[in-house]
């Protein structure tokens, strides 16, 4: 497929069939999954738009502390100030573009490794190297260029749009629902992180996420941790919520639960590409992230949080369950849907959806097409 730009009038029309009603609506056309102009057009208007996954705030939580980062073609650094503030930047210095941290770490100023240039945690140019020999110049006048970011239960978010408003605004009642299925939250700390790169468009692993149509096909064992007449799934705003009771059986074939103080199945996804997920076990929470590499390749991290850094033996079996099981079931399905699309056969499917919520229906589907219509073909203001 040739690289090439869509126009507005590309974007207007992937709403051909779209409709607000989802039992009525036609999904995204199969083009917005194959043909690369789409992605260009997704990282400009929503991964350049909305607030983005970084790490949690642990990475960064002495003054000093970096972490040097790319989100879709842009490279980033968050920092925390001698002040304690977080902060973040374009990775770029002022003089001629050069990068000026990699990876991770800690330092007490920032000095570009290309002539020399020295900043502060801040932002606030230091000392530039000669300066002293041109005109017009006040080192007073440079500052890194800054990017919004936002500590959101407990995770660093960042977001290259400058006008934003906040994730916490933006997300209504998402943290305090998450708070109130993971009350141990500010307890839980890093322990483990699988990745995955996944020969598939990214839209199609949020699909695939979205939806428990699926499940009874294709989890069997999912099918037996939670109970899938309790499941159901609710749209809000910028957000989902999928939640079920524990399954009914004794000894279900997932992973052993035997005591386990998580009883329920409690899972968000939050616009455009982050799910968190709270399963049945120990104390937990796990972060989903959904990164596109190009339009048939995604870059999925999972990262699993633990009241310890060093899972127990249960834990590694459930890390075994999503990792062996789980993950490959799910990656299978949207590489081989990205297959189909990549066929004439295959234009736009209808949502199965039911007016209870239930887990069989797929309006949640649908309510991230609305979210990537909205951002791709903004509706009129007014
Ligand atoms: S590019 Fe950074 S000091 Fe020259
Ligand atoms: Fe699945």
């Amino acid at each position: 497929v040739q690289a090439q730009n869509v126009s507005q009038s590309d974007l207007a029309g992937l709403r051909t069939g779209f409709d607000q009603k989802a039992s009525r609506s036609w999904s995204l056309p199969a083009r917005a999954y194959v043909e690369p102009g789409y992605l260009e057009a997704e990282r400009k208007a929503i991964f350049h738009k909305s607030w983005q996954y970084v790490c949690h705030k642990e990475k960064l939580a002495k003054p000093g502390d970096y972490l040097a980062f790319d989100l879709q073609g842009q490279s980033l650094v968050a920092v925390r100030g001698k002040d304690g503030e977080l902060r973040a930047f374009y990775n770029v210095c002022l003089h001629r573009a050069h990068e000026l941290l990699s990876g991770e770490g800690n330092v007490r100023m920032i000095t570009c490794p290309y002539h020399a240039w020295v900043y502060q945690l801040d932002g606030a140019l230091r000392v530039a190297r000669r300066s002293d020999q041109i005109e017009n110049f006040e080192t007073s006048e440079y500052c890194l260029k800054s990017v919004q970011i936002e500590e959101f239960l407990n995770l660093i978010f960042v977001n290259l749009d400058p006008d934003a408003a906040p994730l916490a605004e933006q997300s209504g009642g998402l943290a305090d629902d998450v708070r109130s299925w993971a009350p141990d939250l500010d307890q839980l700390t890093h322990a483990h992180r699988i990745e995955y790169t996944i020969k598939s468009n990214w839209k199609s692993v949020v699909d695939n996420f979205l939806e428990c149509y699926h499940c009874p096909i294709a989890h069997k064992d999912f099918c037996d941790l939670v109970d899938m007449d309790t499941y159901s799934v609710e749209t809000f705003g910028i957000y989902s919520s999928h939640l079920a009771q524990a399954g009914k059986k004794a000894d279900n074939t997932a992973y052993g639960t035997d005591g386990a103080s998580v009883q329920d199945h409690a899972v968000w996804w939050l616009w455009p590409n982050v799910c968190l997920l709270r399963y049945p076990g120990t104390g937990n929470m796990m972060v989903l992230n959904v990164v596109p590499i190009d339009h048939e390749t995604t870059y999925e991290t999972y990262d699993f949080y633990f009241t310890d850094s060093e899972p127990t033996e249960s834990q590694w079996e459930a890390i075994k369950y999503v990792d062996e099981v789980l993950q490959r079931e799910d990656i299978d399905i949207v590489e081989s849907v990205q297959r189909g699309m990549s066929t004439p056969a295959f234009d736009r499917g209808r949502f199965m959806v039911d007016p209870d919520g239930s887990g069989l229906s797929e309006h949640g589907v649908h309510h991230f097409h609305g979210l990537v219509l909205d951002a791709l073909d903004p509706p009129a203001k007014g």
